[in-house]
């Protein structure tokens, strides 16, 4: 069974197609990323795969059943963390938590455990709306777990946050992959893209223009098939990646001429700007 399945999934805002033809799927355990500039429609497709607004067409499922239909139940199954609304700014982060762990049924012990994950701990005491913006958007994901969701929605998890915080965030979503978690995460960062997921899609304007794991992807789309090798003596050698070619690098490298030496894979951003004409940020 896939924890996530569409196919051909539309939506329509007044008469603007935001999500045309939409077909993916996710496994248990898969980290999957929706990577899109701003307006693509990845928002939109986590609010019709977690019940917030129904779709105009085609198959939406989380775990096998009907987006479209989700009953009460589903939401102890699924953690989502959308953007920095929903917190008590006048409650401290334990409060906050306490809160959720009661709606939830999560024994209060659990909590503390918890704020230590997303290294909390010294904030405990503190109220929300007096947390930086990277301790307030660990707490929200913090909340977003503390019912240890089987599935995981990130909308742009790290989007404005420094790079210590994004860090913390990216280990914190490899601990929960390790720990069983099906995510999917959306951004329009084609490192966080790579680094993290296990497969991504490409969306633009509503529609995925390319899917697979990010290395494949690129791979598919190296049309230069080239290396470059940048010699000691500041020269830059760009060569076609052929035999033919194998004595000329061999002899770069028997003379101690090699600085450093690369493939001509483009990354995510530029397959994206080859198909789109258009940039993720
Ligand atoms: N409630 C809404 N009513 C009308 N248009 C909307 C609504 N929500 C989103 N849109 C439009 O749908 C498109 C996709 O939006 P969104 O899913 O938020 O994109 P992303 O999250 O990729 O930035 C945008 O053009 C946006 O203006
Ligand atoms: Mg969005």
């Amino acid at each position: 069974m896939k924890v996530i399945e569409t196919d051909c999934l539309a939506k329509i805002f007044g008469n603007k197609r935001v999500l045309d033809n939409v077909s993916m799927s996710v496994e248990n355990g898969e980290i999957l990323g929706l990577l899109g500039p701003s307006g693509a429609g990845k928002t939109t497709l986590i609010k019709i795969l977690t019940g917030q607004i129904k779709s105009d067409g085609g198959k939406a499922r989380i775990f096998d059943k009907n987006c479209n239909k989700l009953t009460d139940e589903f939401y102890s199954d699924i953690g989502v963390v959308m953007d920095n609304s929903g917190l008590y700014g006048r409650l401290n982060c334990y409060d906050n938590l306490k809160l959720f762990a009661k709606i939830f049924n999560v024994d209060k012990s659990y909590i503390d455990e918890v704020l230590e994950r997303v290294e909390l701990t010294d904030a405990k005491k503190t109220s929300a709306d007096k947390l930086s913006k990277g301790m307030k958007g660990r707490l929200i994901l913090a909340r977003a777990i503390l019912h240890k969701p089987k599935l995981l929605f990130l909308d742009e998890p790290t989007d404005g946050l420094d790079p210590a915080t994004t860090e913390r965030i990216h280990k914190l979503i490899f601990e929960l992959k390790e720990n069983g978690t099906t995510i999917l995460l959306t951004t329009h960062d084609m490192y966080e893209a790579t680094k993290l997921c296990d497969n991504v899609a490409l969306l633009n304007e509503g529609r995925i223009i390319e899917y697979g794991e990010p290395l494949s992807i690129c791979r598919k789309h190296n049309y230069d098939n080239s290396i470059n090798i940048l010699l000691s003596d500041g020269v830059e050698v760009t060569l076609k990646n052929i035999r033919e070619n194998s004595e000329i690098i061999k002899e770069y490298f028997d003379n101690n001429r090699v600085v450093s030496i690369h493939s001509s894979e483009p990354n995510l951003e530029t397959v994206f700007i080859n198909l789109t004409g258009r940039s993720l940020v």
